[in-house]
């Protein structure tokens, strides 16, 4: 088989099935992989994928964040279905819920870091050109009104915890900023691949399933938010910015760039906070501990 492929998490709907569409659309010898948890959706959101960009080569493979399990099955399903040389990795799928997770971390670190930290680690021995990029948010560094952000050992974060919705969220979209310095970083010094690791903002975009309201005053902010996203230059859609995060994975004028957090079009930089190398290496550090990552399963030396 020719071509390239692509791996999505949470391809099956909202930003990521945006950008799956986009890299199908940009040239019949990518290949697409959806990773998500709801084998059902995924199926339907791979017939519609073809029908609508004609690319046959588009696949769902069951993956569960929230299991550290299910993240090892997808990477070894994923092996051993022969596909094209692996070359993007789109780490985008997040769930929020109160209940903690199968490995008993919280819902949204687990889903939104760990799972994600763990699965680019499994995949990186099979690339070896290629780009990665998290999506994070501007929400790793939110007003002081919205959640308070601070960090001392990420283990305060990875066990269910006392945090608010909000603050658990800023945090594992930092997490995520953290997780792409250090990769990128790592990658630079400890290998000779050339693969490139960003981290991407897609603005605010109400048309997702994350930004569905879940009690009454969610309902009332969310009446609020798009208006409060246009005045304050954030508000984007699924389809916008599904198509620009696309483009950081395949448009040739992304080479080579790396370690960077480009906010939809532009790069700009991340919060203060986001900088912090000590924090970086805490969270590397408690990361391949809680993932129990084992030498044979990462390109780095653990
Ligand atoms: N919406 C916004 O305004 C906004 C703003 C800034 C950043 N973002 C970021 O954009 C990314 C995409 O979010 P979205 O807005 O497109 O939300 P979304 O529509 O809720 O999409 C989330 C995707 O993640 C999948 N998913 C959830 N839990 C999973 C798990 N345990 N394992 C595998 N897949 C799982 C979902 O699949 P299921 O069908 O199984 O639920 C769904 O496909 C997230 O990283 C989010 O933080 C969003």
């Amino acid at each position: 088989m020719d071509g390239k492929t692509f791996i999505i998490t949470g391809g099956n709907s909202g930003l990521g099935y945006q950008c799956a569409r986009n890299i199908a659309l940009q040239s019949g010898s990518n290949n697409v992989v959806i990773a998500s948890r709801n084998v059902e959706k995924s199926e339907a959101a791979v017939k519609q994928l073809v029908s609508e960009t004609q690319n046959t080569g588009i696949y769902s493979l069951p993956l569960d964040l929230s299991s550290l399990q299910s993240v090892r099955s997808f990477a070894a399903t994923f092996v051993s279905q022969k596909l094209p040389p692996l070359y993007g990795v789109v780490c985008n799928a997040i769930s929020c819920g109160e209940k903690p997770a199968e490995d008993g971390f919280d819902m949204t670190f687990a889903t939104g870091h760990l799972g994600h930290f763990l699965l680019a680690n499994l995949l990186l021995k099979n690339m070896q050109d290629g780009r990665i990029i998290f999506v994070s948010s501007d929400q790793h560094n939110p007003p002081a009104f919205i959640a308070k952000i601070r960090y001392t050992d990420a283990l305060e974060f990875a066990r269910p915890n006392k945090y608010s919705h909000n603050t658990k969220y800023s945090f594992t979209k930092l997490c995520n900023i953290y997780c792409v310095y250090e990769l990128s970083a790592k990658l630079r010094s400890e290998t000779d691949k050339n693969i490139t690791v960003n981290a991407f903002n897609p603005g605010f975009m109400a048309d997702t399933g994350l930004a569905k309201p879940k009690n009454t005053a969610e309902k009332l902010l969310k009446q609020l938010a798009p208006l409060l996203a246009r005045l304050l230059g954030m508000h984007s859609s699924a389809a916008i910015s599904g198509k620009l995060l696309a483009e950081y994975m395949t448009n040739a004028k992304y080479e080579g760039i790396t370690g960077k957090y480009f906010d939809r079009t532009k790069e700009i930089p991340s919060s203060e906070l986001s900088y912090s190398k000590a924090n970086a290496a805490n969270l590397w550090k408690r990361s391949v501990e809680l993932t129990r990552l084992q030498q044979q399963e990462t390109v780095f030396i653990i």
